[in-house]
């Protein structure tokens, strides 16, 4: 589906810390505005949810008109409304909600709500806005069922096999804290600021992932299912172990860095392995969430669909965001779920029947959300 035929969508999440509004249409993004809160939650080095709700109330119509101004349209344009619904933070959720319903009253529009976890493992299949429309410049990304969606963020690390848009089922999950989570609670350790995540990326380069072995947790499980509090305590007692001796030195803390982060994407990639290897079916990965922007990420993963190729003579590809904007919270991935709901009701001819039900039936935010059990 194109531009030409897609309704233009205008997309809110307000799931977590950043205040996101985009313009999409199909699966292209016109635009994408993503008002982050990691300043104003720095000194409580995580999400503060009424700082996010507050901040989420004062960002998001000055959010609106930068997404429209972008995307060269104004509200009028505007064909449909979608919102995240959960999982996320109640407080910061519920601003975006009703925001979306009192726009989609205000201009009589149809109300999408969205899973939020499910714009992560469909965020590969956002393409650009094309630059020349003379020019093929869209990198167009044909979805290949099953595909197994890999979501690596800060509130969720989780395995989706995904049978065709809208059919999911979770083959594994973290059973304690995210993978970005860990990260970012492992550079509080270190003083490393908040989100950590994309500052361990940065001193990983300079050290040696070899440096400290820390343990492969879960591999007797049995399950596809991951667990990041072992590394947490490993990095805790290592860090304090090498603190009695004085303060950290900086080539310390940038080994540190490299061997938490060797750990984490090893610990994905050992499970990885697991799932694909039991499953011959799968035909695509596709990587979403904020700690898919970090590159040594993709670099292990891709070797792991190398040596699955190899073992079982297949051709897994690993899909990823055309932007790292993508990755991270942000509205566009919620207008590409929508556009592509809307897709497949069009071929029912009911997209507007039933999106016009939502608008006027009261739903509510479900923090707790899951994407195989709607
Ligand atoms: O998807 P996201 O924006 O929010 C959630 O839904 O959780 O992910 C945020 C997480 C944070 O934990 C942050 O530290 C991590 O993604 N992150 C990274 C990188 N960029 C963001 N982790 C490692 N390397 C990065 N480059
Ligand atoms: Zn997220």
């Amino acid at each position: 589906m194109n531009a030409a035929s897609s309704p233009i969508i205008l997309a809110i999440d307000t799931s977590c810390d950043e205040t996101s509004i985009a313009v999409t249409s199909g699966t292209q993004v016109l635009s994408n505005v993503v008002a982050s809160q990691a300043q104003l939650h720095k000194p409580y080095g995580g999400v503060f949810p009424t700082v996010a709700k507050q901040a989420h109330k004062e960002q998001i119509e000055p959010a609106v008109a930068a997404a429209l101004k972008q995307a060269g349209v104004t509200i009028n344009h505007i064909e449909a409304i979608a919102v995240t619904q959960g999982p996320g933070l109640a407080p910061a959720l519920e601003v975006g909600i009703r925001f979306a319903k009192q726009i989609a009253a205000e201009h009589s529009l149809p109300l999408i709500p969205v899973n939020h976890i499910e714009g992560h493992a469909l965020s590969v299949l956002a393409q650009p806005k094309p630059r020349n429309t003379d020019k093929k410049t869209a990198d167009t990304k044909l979805p290949i069922f099953p595909a197994l969606a890999v979501i690596v963020s800060g509130g969720h690390t989780e395995f989706i096999k995904v049978d065709a848009i809208g059919q999911y089922s979770r083959l594994g999950w973290t059973i304690d804290d995210a993978a970005g989570e860990a990260l970012d609670k492992i550079g509080r350790m270190l003083e490393l600021g908040y989100p950590a995540g994309p500052v361990i990326e940065k001193f990983a380069k300079h050290g040696d992932h070899k440096k400290y072995t820390f343990p492969l947790p879960m591999t007797t499980s049995g399950d596809y299912n991951l667990s990041f509090s072992g590394l947490k305590t490993f990095a805790r007692n290592t860090i304090e172990g090498l603190e009695a001796d004085g303060p950290l030195s900086k080539q310390v803390v940038y080994d540190l860095a490299a061997s938490v982060q060797y750990a984490v994407f090893r610990h994905i990639c050992y499970k990885l392995n697991k799932v694909l290897l039991d499953s011959p079916d799968l035909g695509q990965v596709w990587l979403g969430g904020g700690v898919a922007a970090n590159i040594q990420l993709r670099v292990m993963l891709r070797q792991t669909l190398r040596e699955v190729n190899a073992k079982q003579n297949r051709t897994l590809k690993l899909l990823t965001p055309y932007s790292k904007k993508l990755c991270g919270d942000n509205a566009a991935m919620i207008g590409v779920v929508a556009g592509m709901r809307i897709a497949a009701d069009s071929q029912n001819q009911d997209w507007q029947q039933s999106a016009k039900k939502t608008s006027n039936d009261t739903f509510e935010r479900i923090p707790k959300m899951r994407i195989d059990a709607d």
